[in-house]
């Protein structure tokens, strides 16, 4: 985890309240789980817990133990990957933002990368970037995640253009995405669908493209989501959506995955919109605009425009609060593919959010709410 501090300033000034709500959260939570309890604890009688017997401490507590003991070894200890120079990397997205940076580091490494970018058919400045390493083992690829034919054409150049393609793809790395916010009265279908289309449906449609590659070499594929596919935010459910179906896709693959020796790790960054192209200022207000202007009349009458304004406000506040380095993100995807036991998530946030979507995912959501929501 990479900590640092936050800055977005309607959430520094209600740090107070924040304090004094946690702990009015925690006490909650500590009487609803006494109130969970089949019966208090003074009436429980030693001798009914009968310690002594084996399956009610020993079994328990061996099977409790041993995981997190080897768990805690293969996190600290775990060796890196050989010959990283033999092995080859797709990166979805490539054009800008994580991709671009996680194209450039893995290539450092030693890694053959095809980097997937949306815009090389177009000569977008970051495709043009990537192509001056004049590189061998970097080799741009058109690839629209939405596109079928495009996703085909790309699986077969990088098939043939594989070192040995009977050893297959090391790793793929499903990192395109776009965002967009806004209430759900104020979204339209097509916005989810559109959102939905890229990040969740572009990742089952590359991922299902290269499995056959990757199963071939035990790889591993690696999926961006978001501190949001984790939990949920007001007004960015159409973004929100996609990133817990990235989650559940995730999980099931892992599980399938797993009797073939592929692993499937997924990496959930916090804030970093000020370090990506992800949001702008120009783009928030292009999308607000629209958003406006196609509202049913119904919508614009109830809220008004002042309420709409405000919460355009506070999202250009959001944008601006990020962190502006990249290097967590890119550390913990070079973690998921070099690694010999990589992690099943990785949490490359600051120390807020982290927290904040520890409590969220952990606690009752009568008391998380309460401490960030309402
Ligand atoms: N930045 C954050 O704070 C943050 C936080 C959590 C998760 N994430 C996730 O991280 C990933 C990368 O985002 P980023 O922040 O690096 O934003 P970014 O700079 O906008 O990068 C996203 C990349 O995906 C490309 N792309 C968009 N639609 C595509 C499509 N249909 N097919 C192929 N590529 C497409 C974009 O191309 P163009 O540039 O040509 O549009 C861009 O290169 C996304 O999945 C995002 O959801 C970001």
């Amino acid at each position: 985890m990479h900590c640092s501090s936050f800055t977005c300033a309607d959430q520094i000034g209600q740090k107070g309240n924040r304090r004094s709500e946690g702990f009015c959260g925690l006490a909650l939570a500590i009487g609803m789980l006494s109130l969970r309890m089949p019966r208090p604890v003074p009436h429980f009688s030693v001798k009914s817990l009968k310690l002594h017997e084996r399956r009610n401490v020993g079994r328990p507590l061996e099977r409790f133990c041993l995981p997190i003991v080897t768990f805690i070894g293969r996190r600290c200890y775990a060796r890196q990957i050989e010959q990283i120079e033999s092995k080859s990397v797709l990166i979805t997205g490539c054009d800008s933002g994580f991709g671009f940076s996680i194209a450039k580091h893995l290539h450092a490494k030693g890694f053959t990368v095809f980097a997937g970018c949306l815009l090389k058919d177009k000569g977008d400045s970051g495709v043009k970037e990537l192509e001056s390493l004049k590189s061998d083992r970097m080799k741009t690829v058109q690839l629209n995640v939405c596109n079928e034919e495009e996703v085909t054409r790309a699986q077969e150049f990088i098939r043939t253009n594989l070192n040995d393609p009977e050893k297959g793809l090391w790793g793929l790395v499903n990192n395109a995405g776009i965002s967009t916010f806004g209430e759900v009265e104020f979204t339209s279908m097509e916005t989810y669908k559109e959102v939905a289309e890229v990040n969740l449906w572009g990742t089952v449609r590359v991922t299902k493209a290269f499995l056959p590659l990757i199963r071939r070499a035990k790889g591993r594929v690696v999926n961006i989501s978001s501190m949001l596919g984790r939990m949920a935010n007001p007004a960015r459910s159409p973004y929100c959506i996609t990133k817990f179906g990235v989650e559940a896709f995730s999980d099931c693959l892992r599980y399938e995955m797993h009797p073939h020796g592929v692993k499937v790790s997924i990496v959930e960054p916090g804030n970093f919109i000020a370090a990506t192209s992800l949001y702008s200022p120009e783009r928030i207000q292009a999308i607000a605009e629209k958003m406006w202007h196609e509202l049913p009349e119904v919508i614009r009458k109830d809220y008004g425009r002042k309420y709409f304004d405000e919460k355009i406000a506070k999202m250009e506040t959001y944008c601006n609060s990020g962190s502006t380095d990249t290097s967590a993100v890119i550390n913990d995807v070079t973690h998921a593919l070099t690694s010999a036991a990589p992690y099943t998530r990785y949490h490359p946030m600051d120390y807020y959010w982290w927290l904040r979507m520890e409590i969220m995912t952990h606690m009752p959501s009568a008391v998380s709410d309460r401490i960030y929501v309402y």
